[in-house]
């Protein structure tokens, strides 16, 4: 039996009404626990189903998992050749610089999560952009133009370039746990970039696309869009600035980034706007904050579900935090006897993700700067509380956030109670994720971006390299707190970090890791995080069953829901009856009673799994991108 908890009124009700109307989901009754092994998924994970061939290989050399193939290639040798998690995952890093340049890079940032198996510790290696010296809450605003048109000019101006910290913080997990130099890891991008590769078709559309913008800067149209014709699936694209920038690098170090050669050409990259409304919006950042820039190793968010340690990363991202709220709200219902898919779990998912989310809008923020309740937030009364408002039986209405502070630190106040705010986070597909786990066990769970598909769109000329639009994670109009009184937590300031959602995971069991992903996705990450634990943990599925599962995501209180169902391979399907039973319920934004409103496409989960009692290792990646494990050895 799985554990249960008490169930709120109108469960009778509820159940009888999935029931009813949609029967249990495929694998509602699939979830069988072990004798002698705590409540959580049957092990070993690959025994469960029938994983595709090409990930359902048990390895104990190291296992790869990774979006595109060419940097799961370079990882894995990096792994054959003697090296841990953290020289695969720098190499991997630099790769999908070459080969995804729209989705990650060292224009950009990223978080890394790293378990280290001598010492049983995980740490959070912060590489996230900060705002310049001369950056102020109020430079997104322009006359004229509301904050609600701000995004489009914005996202390809230089001013919402952050420093990037992609570079630095590749360098810091080397000089701390890698057993290579930078020079090293960067050798297999180096031939890629001055040698070529094939585009793959997730390229080739954002290519056609632009990016989703206007048109792309001229100095990125020329490796693009070289003599005006946009490369297409199959052309070899040659990167030649790139392979120079990256030679550099190994030559000089990161030194020549951050205080070298390349450092003028960024600061002039990014005073340029792209937008005729914007004609200031230039960039702010000056050679001094780039020799400023700091990556920094953080503690991760740690929180226990159902017996699992789930260790995510800490603000400036709201991901560890958000997830954990969620998965502690959901911890009291029994959602592996709910069933994969069924109304309940998926009812119960979504009135998770609106409490947190609400949370997240008001607490969650750069805590260099301003105060995360990180222990309020996540104090099982305050939890017990906020799950507490979730009623199986019906929708709730728009949720404030809570008042975490009198669970915080001893308070001389009674909690406020909060007006709901409105908003309605970001859904890109950008960014990308990748885990790794080595043969002595270390594991890297990374997820790493410049935001937006091609970030500004605007590539430092000579260098080969786009620039992050991360500042568009800031709040574009200054808030304030109600309870506090304080400006909001992402609110724009010098050197401060955006919020991020980028919510790289590492699941323990006794400390020791079970499971490493983490997705792109922009808000919606946090949710594709958590759709991934449930079907691992409560639904008991393979790793690539938990992936391959269509996912669905709601990012702001007011609670509009997405859900998949379009690909062949996302089964079981969220069928048209259980989103009857949503619709009967009140939620919205699934289309017509009797239509299929499951059609969006979340996500991207690259994820490693190591059975506890064999230490066998498995992966599993998503075919929404070109996800390719390799399981060592071959
Ligand atoms: N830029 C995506 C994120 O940080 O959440």
């Amino acid at each position: 039996m799985k554990p249960t908890a008490l169930l709120p009124r109108h469960t009778a009700a509820a159940v009888l009404l999935a029931t009813l109307l949609c029967g249990p989901a495929a694998w509602a009754d699939s979830s069988v626990d072990t004798p002698g092994v705590p409540p959580g998924p049957t092990l070993p994970p690959q025994a469960q189903g029938k994983p595709p061939s090409w990930a359902g290989k048990a390895a104990h050399k190291g296992v790869v998992a990774v979006s595109h193939p060419a940097a799961a290639e370079a990882g894995a040798r990096a792994l054959e050749r003697g090296g841990n998690a953290i020289d695969a995952a720098a190499a991997i890093q630099f790769v999908l610089n070459v080969v995804e340049p729209q989705f990650s890079g060292i224009g950009g940032g990223g978080f890394m999560m790293v378990h280290l198996a001598k010492s049983g510790r995980t740490f959070a290696i912060d590489g996230r952009e900060t705002a310049p010296a001369a950056a102020t809450p109020t430079m997104f605003l322009f006359t004229g133009v509301s904050p609600n048109q701000l995004f489009v000019p914005t996202s390809s101006s230089g001013l919402s370039v952050g420093v990037p910290g992609t570079l630095a913080a590749v360098d810091l997990a080397l000089k701390s746990w890698g057993t290579t130099t930078l020079a090293q890891a960067l050798q297999p991008a180096i031939a890629l970039a001055e040698n070529g590769f094939r585009i793959n078709r997730f390229l080739a559309a954002n290519i056609a696309s632009d990016g989703g913008r206007t048109s792309f800067q001229p100095e990125t149209q020329a490796i693009f869009q070289p003599g005006g014709v946009k490369l297409v699936e199959g052309d070899l694209l040659v990167q030649k600035d790139l392979a120079k920038t990256f030679r550099l690098i190994a030559q000089q170090g990161a030194e020549v980034f951050y205080r070298g050669e390349i450092a003028p050409a960024i600061v002039s990259a990014q005073q340029r706007s792209r937008s005729p409304v914007l004609s200031e919006g230039v960039g702010r950042m000056t050679l001094a904050d780039l020799r400023g820039y700091e990556a920094k190793i953080r503690e991760p968010i740690t929180g226990e579900y159902r017996g699992w340690q789930v260790a995510s990363m800490s603000p400036p991202s709201s991901g560890g935090l958000t997830l954990v709220q969620m998965l502690k709200m959901l911890e009291r219902f029994p959602i592996g006897q709910f069933g994969f898919g069924s109304p309940l779990t998926l009812h119960a998912m979504i009135e998770s993700m609106r409490l947190a989310f609400a949370d997240r809008a008001v607490w969650m923020g750069d805590e260099d700067f301003s105060y995360v309740p990180k222990k309020g937030l996540l104090d099982p009364t305050y939890v017990a509380a906020r799950g507490g408002l979730i009623d199986l039986g019906a929708r709730m209405a728009t949720p404030a956030a809570g008042d975490p502070r009198p669970f915080d630190v001893a308070m001389n106040h009674a909690p406020i109670q909060l007006a709901a705010i409105p908003s309605e986070e970001e859904k890109g597909v950008h960014t990308t994720h990748f885990s790794v786990v080595d043969k002595w066990g270390n594991v890297v769970s990374y997820t790493t971006t410049i935001e937006n598909t091609g970030g500004t769109g605007l590539t430092v000329p000579g260098y080969g390299f786009l620039l992050n639009n991360e500042l568009t994670d800031f709040n574009f109009a200054p808030t304030f707190n109600a309870a506090t009184g304080n400006p909001g937590a992402n609110d724009v300031a010098p050197f401060k970090r955006p919020r991020s959602s980028m919510s790289p995971t590492i699941v323990l069991r006794d400390g020791k890791p079970f499971a490493a992903y983490g997705s792109p996705g922009g808000s919606t990450i946090i949710n594709s995080v958590l759709n991934t634990t449930l079907n691992l943990i409560d639904h008991g599925m393979t790793i690539q069953q938990a992936i391959d599962a269509p996912r669905l995501s709601v990012t702001s209180a007011a609670g509009s829901v997405s859900c998949e169902g379009t690909g062949s391979f996302m089964q079981p399907r969220i069928s048209v009856a259980t989103q009857d039973a949503l619709r009967a319920l009140g939620h919205t934004s699934l289309g017509a009673l009797g239509s299929d409103g499951c059609t969006a496409n979340i996500g991207s989960v690259q994820g490693v799994i190591i059975d506890l009692h064999t230490g066998k290792q498995y992966g599993g990646a998503d075919q929404r991108r070109e996800g390719t494990v390799i399981a060592l050895p071959r």
